[in-house]
């Protein structure tokens, strides 16, 4: 018989099967009972729902019996009845019961009682079996699948940057290093520098912290493009929204500019959210009554209300105006902290706010300068609990200026020669930013560190799985 998964069982479209033979497979979340009859729930990660299998003990072998524990994996076959019981609309009677893997209670560290995050994240590869975990992940994908869904629905093509790259996209020095030298026995150069000419690729490389630079060469050529990919930032940051290895959304569009830019954030994270409203309502009604019982009545905020869009200048006004005492002072040219940024959206907007017009001292080199020869037309989305969420800019598309830009910030244009070919021939207004999946997650999750919404999180010290 072919297996059924709980999901489809539990859905009004299984009703037809009422009082037919069903095949299920999946691991068991709790064994109860009495002298007579087992009632073992059973999850097979497709819902966060459970299916109960009542077995009558007389009709199972003892052996078998004992071995269905917390954790085993199992096979049932048997027949779909309605269920009596509270909490479930049908359940299956059991006829043929097989143990795939035994899960042994004295070692299994998933037991019935509630674990913490914080226990569970050092069990991480055994995590996606809670209910809590089961959620995420599922969120993670609808997530994913709901991003290629806008933009291939918008008409943008999914554009693949490398990963390995030469250049330091962002300018920060924040890269791991790619090499396959060998670390005791380093060639040199006759002034003593490491050879990297000896290296694998003849120069030195390291993982991409952003897709950005090779997608704007996409924007170029398709006109609208999207990366969405792994993308890796050796900062020292151990912070509850900071990850070594994280992945990143990053649309750059031709004949954008700023105005269309922000708009087309907006457009796009109201659909996330509201997509994960309609799709999964499950988990995240489960999430919203086990961690944060706000965490729906803030989604939907974020859908129903636009976003507030102010200068950083006037932001640093309101702030330094503001009678909230911050950790770290304020004034015109410094890099706001999350402090600030939520202090903007929580306490003063109350809403979502995308800030425009920074300093460009405080922003990466491709950024267009405004006129007024002090800032750039840099727009990051500042969101409730989570501070930024996207970073993104209209383009510099002036070669002269970009050249200056790069060089006041020690990037040899040489080179980046390839980058300022775009600038050289046909150049175009164009803009992009840069979503933070897991970023994305959390606000949708209600989830507080970023360390649970990846399945293996990488972060300082820290590489396990
Ligand atoms: O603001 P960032 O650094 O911008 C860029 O990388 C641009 N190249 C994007 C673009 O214009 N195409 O990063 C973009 C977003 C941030 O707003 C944040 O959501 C997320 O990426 N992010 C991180 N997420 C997790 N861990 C980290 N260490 C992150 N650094 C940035
Ligand atoms: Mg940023």
């Amino acid at each position: 018989m072919t297996k059924i998964e709980i999901q489809k069982l539990l859905s009004e479209q299984s009703k037809h099967l009422i009082g037919k033979d069903v095949c299920i497979k999946g691991w068991v979340r709790t064994k109860r009972g009495n002298k007579n009859v087992a009632f073992i729930a059973i999850n097979d990660g497709s819902t966060i729902n459970n299916i109960q299998v009542v077995a009558d003990i007389e009709k199972f072998d003892e052996e078998l019996l004992k071995n269905i524990t917390t954790g085993a994996c199992l096979s049932v076959n048997g027949i779909l009845v309605e269920s009596l019981g509270k909490g479930q609309s049908v359940e299956i009677i059991a006829s043929v019961i097989e143990i795939y893997g035994i899960a042994n209670p004295e070692t299994y560290p998933l037991q019935k009682k509630g674990h913490s995050l914080e226990f569970l994240r050092e069990i991480a590869h055994l995590r996606g079996r809670t209910n809590t975990f089961g959620a995420i992940f599922r969120m993670r994908h609808a997530m994913a699948f709901a991003i290629h869904k806008y933009f291939n629905d918008k008409g943008f093509f999914y554009w693949h940057s490398p990963l390995i790259t030469a250049s330091d996209a962002e300018g920060a020095g924040e890269m791991f290093r790619v090499t396959t030298l060998d670390m005791n026995n380093l060639p040199k150069t006759q002034d003593g520098k490491i050879d990297y000419n000896e290296d694998f690729f003849g120069r030195e490389t390291s993982l991409t912290v952003s897709g950005q630079l090779e997608g704007e060469l996409g924007a170029m050529s398709l006109g609208k493009i999207y990366t969405f990919g792994p993308t890796f930032r050796a900062e020292n940051s151990n912070t509850p929204r900071h990850l070594s290895e994280f992945w990143m959304i990053e649309p750059e569009m031709a004949f954008y500019d700023l105005d269309d830019n922000m708009d087309l954030a907006e457009d796009f994270i109201k659909y996330l959210v509201s997509y994960a409203l309609e799709n999964c309502k499950d988990d995240v009604e489960f999430l919203n009554n086990m961690y944060d019982n706000s965490l729906i009545e803030r989604l939907r905020f974020v859908v129903e209300n636009k976003f507030v869009r102010l200068r950083y200048e006037e932001a640093i006004n309101i702030l330094q105006k503001s009678k909230q005492k911050f950790e770290f002072s304020v004034a015109w040219g410094t890099d706001l902290q999350s402090e600030h940024e939520r202090y903007l959206v929580e306490k003063h907007f109350k809403c979502p706010v995308i800030l425009i017009d920074y300093p460009r001292e405080i922003k990466a080199f491709y950024m267009k300068q405004n006129d007024d020869g002090k800032t750039v037309r840099a727009m990051d989305v500042l969101f409730p609990t989570i501070g930024e969420i996207i970073g993104g800019s209209q383009r510099e598309d002036n070669i002269e200026k970009l050249i200056l830009r790069m060089q006041e910030v020690g990037i040899e244009p040489k080179d980046m020669d390839w980058y300022l070919d775009t600038r050289r021939f046909g150049s175009a207004p164009h803009s992009g930013f840069g979503l933070g999946f897991e970023r994305l997650l959390l606000f949708v999750t209600g989830m507080s560190n970023i360390r649970d919404v990846i399945p293996f999180p990488r972060f300082p010290k820290n590489a396990i799985f």
